[in-house]
């Protein structure tokens, strides 16, 4: 029999449901290909049960707080278990829109024109005096609200006019301390995988156009079959598709992303690609996004699966 991998999901996040989905596949891509696999929800006696199990590596199939945040990368860094996807650093990093994104900027990336009010700006100075903030350092609307810190855009809001941003601010602000308030880009959106090579390089899987037929792509659009249509390759001109390719390849390197990441993208009026963000364990369902880019590149669901848990037995002392 090959090594024992735990699989990791579920857990309390709010994207519980998602990753249960995420962690059953790979599961069974684990078991297909010879793994002794241990399903594991995560719940108070995970430690235990890692401790008494001895895993050669997890692999991370949670996605969301805790799971995605750095928490539980910092917890098996402790108890020496290697696991799939980045160190604690690059996760927490990645997780956080409002950190990413000023990452990018100084690394001279595209990503939207935003402004970060925390609940304490908003309660200290009140909200008319932080809402006077967003003109200048957004333009004009529609803009969209969101979560600093959260996923499958739970929280998020398309607004059309500063009528509705305080509504929509308490609700981002609902999620956690800090929020997004950045330009909505009108153009193709894209999401584009990276997996790392053994060798120290990495491949950028067909980037995957997404189209919401309600015009946003929100978990409804995200999760419910026939809501969206998928291009995969993106329909775009040769040297859009050249930039978001090395863009993607840029960001995972930017971020210290290992093993996996999806990188999230609008291209703008001027073909520019904007990055809106960066998942460090991205889906694994049925419909998710980067096993359609796999399809597409001819590698079966099950090669993904193994070709990221080797990274992380490679990683195992
Ligand atoms: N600035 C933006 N311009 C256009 N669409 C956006 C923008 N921000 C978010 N979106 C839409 O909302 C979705 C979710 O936003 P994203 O920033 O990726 O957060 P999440 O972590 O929730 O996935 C995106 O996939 C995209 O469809
Ligand atoms: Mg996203």
């Amino acid at each position: 029999m090959r090594e024992k991998i735990a699989v990791l999901m579920g857990g309390r996040s709010l994207e519980r449901e998602i990753s249960l989905a995420s962690g059953k596949r790979v599961c069974d891509a684990l078991a297909e290909r010879g793994y002794r696999v241990l399903a594991l929800d995560v719940t108070p006696d995970l430690v235990q049960t890692l401790r008494t199990e001895r895993p050669d590596a997890c692999y991370i199939a949670l996605h969301g707080k805790y799971g995605e945040d750095g928490t539980i990368q910092e917890l098996l860094e402790f108890l020496g278990i290697s696991y799939t996807g980045p160190g604690v650093t690059a996760s927490a990093l990645a997780w956080d829109k409002s950190v990413a994104k000023r990452i990018f900027v100084e690394a001279g990336i595209p990503t939207p024109a935003w402004i970060t009010l925390t609940a304490d700006a908003f309660k200290e100075t009140g909200a008319a005096t932080a809402l006077d903030l967003v003109p200048e350092a957004v333009g004009g609307f529609p803009v969209v609200v969101k979560p600093s810190k959260q996923g499958s855009a739970l929280g998020l809001a398309r607004i059309e006019s500063d009528a509705d941003l305080p509504e929509a601010l308490l609700s981002a602000l609902s999620f956690g301390e800090a929020a997004l308030v950045e330009k909505w880009i009108e153009g193709p959106e894209l999401a584009v995988s990276v997996l790392d090579d053994t060798d120290g390089g990495s491949v950028v899987l067909p980037p995957v156009e997404i189209v919401a037929k309600s015009g946003l792509f929100d978990f409804s659009a995200m999760y419910t079959a026939g809501e969206t249509d998928y291009y995969v390759p993106a329909r775009l001109p040769d040297e859009v598709a050249a930039e978001v390719v090395s863009l993607a390849r840029q960001v995972h390197d930017l971020l210290g992303c290992r093993d996996v990441s999806r990188v999230d993208m609008v291209v703008d009026a001027d073909g520019t690609p904007n990055v809106l963000e960066v998942n460090t364990s991205p889906g694994m369902t049925e419909i998710s996004l980067l096993p359609m880019a796999a399809r597409a590149a001819d590698m079966t669901f099950q090669d993904v699966v193994e070709r990221i848990v080797r990274a992380a037995l490679a990683r195992s002392g």
